[in-house]
């Protein structure tokens, strides 16, 4: 009985959280192990949509939710979440989640170094979502981030508090942004700090004890491997790494606990914010797909760039990620189209290539070579089968399949729950 972690492995937004939620039924424990309230992941059951975008998605199932080590925490983001979720009708409590008191903080100062950073660099922007994920990241690296155990230390906090302003107002200053007093960062974290501490714990003590106790654990990944900060599209990426082997040190249990690695995909391809995109549409195929898939971000409502599908990427995803089969999402957005067009390779400067190059200069000078398949003129849309699929579909499958060198081991085939179809239960693995 296996674990199961599943990673992005496009640019984010393939559908993690309608699949982590699915999975959430067959698991005891659900974790967040990286990134930060950036995460956009929509879960629809029934009549309730749920948005979330630090909170694991198993707390729908009312499953235990763990934030590891590994993620960047906004208290007040956190906060406001638990708020929301709790409106909404779920249970959230320390009991029920436990946030690891290691993990590095997203203060006010974050926030404001993120965006005037991007602001200054005029066209050549990151696209963040500015919301602070970057310069938190930087800080834990550079160890002096403010960590969740520091908000019970006043000590501690003081200290630490005069070397993150020393570092940010400097930037702030020098990019000509308004800076933080030292007291206007007190009075933030002691409104938040007794509302948060609460649910801070010893995260992986309390997970180690679980997985003994025969708990299965579900890891749920952020972003994805095409915005991991080494292997994605550097330096349109995210700041932290995407791939499954974070699972591990992202929570504190060890590499041998992942378990299934299971990579999710669209059945095209999509981005929000800037950077390469080599199967990109610019043409009416790229405002269809658009439009039937409602491609806008969740958390910022930008629209997202659409093209084909690419198998190049989605193959060197399944490598550097350790994908173990793919769970392939949003197939019924191709319901209708005449043609629809696979991403087999990419020529440079007139030469073939089968990977993308790792040069910013040349992933933006690649050129897509596509394979046309015929389309469908049936609906998949809602299919809980497989025999419900049009042939023509399921060559659609076999072909990515085919290309990127991974099996598919479960389809979605609408935003809800239930409209899913497992061919391989990645628990069973
Ligand atoms: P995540 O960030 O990977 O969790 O993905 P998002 O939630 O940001 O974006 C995926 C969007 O597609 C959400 O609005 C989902 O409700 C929706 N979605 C997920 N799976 C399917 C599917 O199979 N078909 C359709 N039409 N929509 C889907
Ligand atoms: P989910 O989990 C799509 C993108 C941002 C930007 C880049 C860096 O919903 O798939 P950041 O704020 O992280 O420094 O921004 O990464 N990005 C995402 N794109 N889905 C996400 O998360 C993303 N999280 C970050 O748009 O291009
Ligand atoms: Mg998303």
């Amino acid at each position: 009985m296996s674990n199961v972690t599943v990673i992005g492995t496009q640019w984010g937004d393939e559908g993690k959280g309608k699949i982590v939620d699915w999975l959430a039924s067959r698991a005891d424990i659900v974790v967040r192990f990286q990134g930060g309230h950036n995460a956009g992941h929509t879960l629809v059951v029934g009549d309730q949509t749920y948005k979330l975008s630090l909170l694991p998605s198993g707390l729908v199932r009312g499953k235990t939710g763990v934030i590891g080590n590994g993620v960047v925490v906004d208290p007040e983001a956190f906060l406001a979440e638990v708020e929301r979720v709790t409106a909404q009708g779920l249970t959230v409590s320390p009991e029920t989640l436990w946030v690891a008191d290691n993990a590095a903080l997203i203060l006010p100062v974050h926030v404001a170094t993120d965006r005037a950073r991007e602001a200054a660099r005029g066209d050549r922007k990151i696209g963040t979502t500015g919301r602070g994920i970057g310069p938190a990241y930087e800080d834990k690296v550079a160890r002096r981030a403010i960590r969740l155990c520091d908000l019970a230390e006043e000590e501690t906090l003081d200290w630490k508090l005069d070397e993150l302003l020393l570092h940010h107002n400097t930037l702030l200053a020098g990019l000509g942004a308004p800076t933080f007093t030292k007291q206007a960062l007190k009075d933030h974290i002691a409104r938040l700090a007794p509302r948060i501490l609460p649910y801070g714990c010893t995260a992986w003590a309390r997970l180690d004890e679980a997985r003994r106790s025969g708990a299965r654990i579900l890891f749920e990944g952020a972003q994805a491997v095409m915005l991991d900060v080494d292997h994605g599209t550097y330096p349109f990426v995210t700041s932290s790494n995407t791939v499954a082997a974070v699972a591990a040190s992202g929570s504190g249990v060890g590499p041998a606990h992942v378990g299934f690695v299971l990579g999710i995909a669209k059945a095209y391809c999509t981005r929000v914010g800037e950077g390469p995109f080599p199967s990109e549409l610019f043409d009416v195929n790229g405002t269809t797909l658009g439009q039937r898939g409602h491609e806008f971000g969740t958390n910022t409502g930008r629209p997202r760039r659409c093209g084909w599908f690419d198998a190049v990427l989605v193959r060197q995803a399944v490598k550097v990620g350790g994908v173990n089969g793919i769970a392939l999402t949003k197939l019924d957005v191709l319901d209708g189209f005449d043609e629809i067009k696979i991403c087999t390779g990419y020529t440079l400067d007139g030469a073939a290539v089968s990977v993308f190059p790792s040069s910013p200069a040349a992933q933006k000078r690649v050129k897509p070579v596509f394979e046309t398949i015929q389309g469908w003129k049936e609906t998949t849309f809602g299919a809980r089968s497989w025999a419900d699929l049009p042939a023509q579909a399921i060559k659609y499958i076999r072909r990515i399949e085919e290309l990127i060198e991974a099996p598919v081991t479960l389809l979605s085939t609408s935003p809800e729950r239930d409209d899913t179809i497992l061919m391989r239960d990645p628990f069973e693995d």
